[in-house]
């Protein structure tokens, strides 16, 4: 963290990767803003104590966190969260853009129209929207930031039956480069994690197929799929005094998946 008690403000805190984030930012002293949809983790995921909110959780181990209901979609909202994250805590110094979906796993046949819109949406223009506020009010303030982005490794390879989300991945990795230049003069780091297959919510349902699962293990060198704390571990380094110098870089946390 840049210092303790470091506001932040992670979207989709809520469960999976955010709610991992969420928890070690805290764990290294940050207040946490975790601004989700939904208040308790989803019900599809693999979260100790799922019926605690991240929160609770991170108040239950002695951090300082408050939530805020936000849909990432609309700026008006993260606006708001912005808004109510410096009245708590006095000032907004790191930004995760967590919150994702995933509807299906189809070709571009089957893909819809509103599957595209619907992840566009919320990967991408949630994004933007996080970004530029957020950036917006640390300009404000005067003393830097950091702005973490959850890419994917859709964002720096295609992925085959995946074409809105690995659309939607690619254009947060190119938005992390031009944003972070835009912000290096403010001192604004902008970067990018890019995990692969992570146990979540979203890919249960495919970590549950034995045959997909046996794939995924094959195309990941390393001897075990991710976690959440893998994404964790890398938002953490990139919020913290020894990235001060890396701006504009998407780090794949993958297992190796995108080295091949
Ligand atoms: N799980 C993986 O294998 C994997 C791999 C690469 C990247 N990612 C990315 O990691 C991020 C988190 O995914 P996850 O696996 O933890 O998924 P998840 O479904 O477990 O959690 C996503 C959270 O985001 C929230 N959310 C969804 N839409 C929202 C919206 N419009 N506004 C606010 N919150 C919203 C959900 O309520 C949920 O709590 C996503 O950006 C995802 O694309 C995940």
């Amino acid at each position: 963290m840049q210092d303790k008690q470091t506001p932040s403000r992670v979207t989709g805190a809520s469960s999976g990767n955010g709610r991992a984030i969420a928890t070690s930012f805290a764990d290294e002293g940050a207040a946490v803003v975790c601004a989700d949809l939904i208040e308790k983790p989803r019900d599809e995921g693999y979260e100790d104590q799922i019926d605690t909110a991240t929160h609770e959780l991170i108040e239950e181990r002695g951090g300082d966190a408050v939530f805020a209901e936000c849909d990432v979609t609309d700026r008006e909202q993260v606006r708001s969260v912005i808004d109510a994250a410096v009245e708590e805590f006095g000032h907004l110094d790191i930004v995760v853009n967590n919150a994702g979906i995933f509807t299906r796993y189809v070709d571009i046949t089957e893909t819809t129209h509103e599957e595209w819109d619907q992840t566009i949406g919320v990967n991408l223009t949630g994004v933007w929207n996080g970004t530029k506020e957020g950036v917006e009010q640390m300009i404000e303030q005067g003393h830097g930031g950091r702005v973490i982005n959850v890419a994917s490794v859709g964002g720096l390879v295609g992925l085959e039956n995946e074409p809105a989300y690995s659309a939607s991945k690619g254009g947060v990795v190119n938005f992390t480069r031009a944003a972070a230049l835009d912000c290096a003069e403010h001192e604004i780091n902008v970067n990018a994690v890019c995990p692969g297959w992570i146990s979540t919510a979203m890919t249960r349902e495919y970590l549950e197929d034995q045959e997909f699962m046996a794939e995924l293990e094959d195309a990941t060198p390393w001897p075990r799929l991710g976690e959440p704390d893998d994404v964790a571990d890398a938002c953490t380094f990139l919020a913290g005094p020894r990235a001060e110098w890396i701006t504009g870089h998407s780090l794949a946390v993958d297992g190796g998946y995108t080295a091949q």
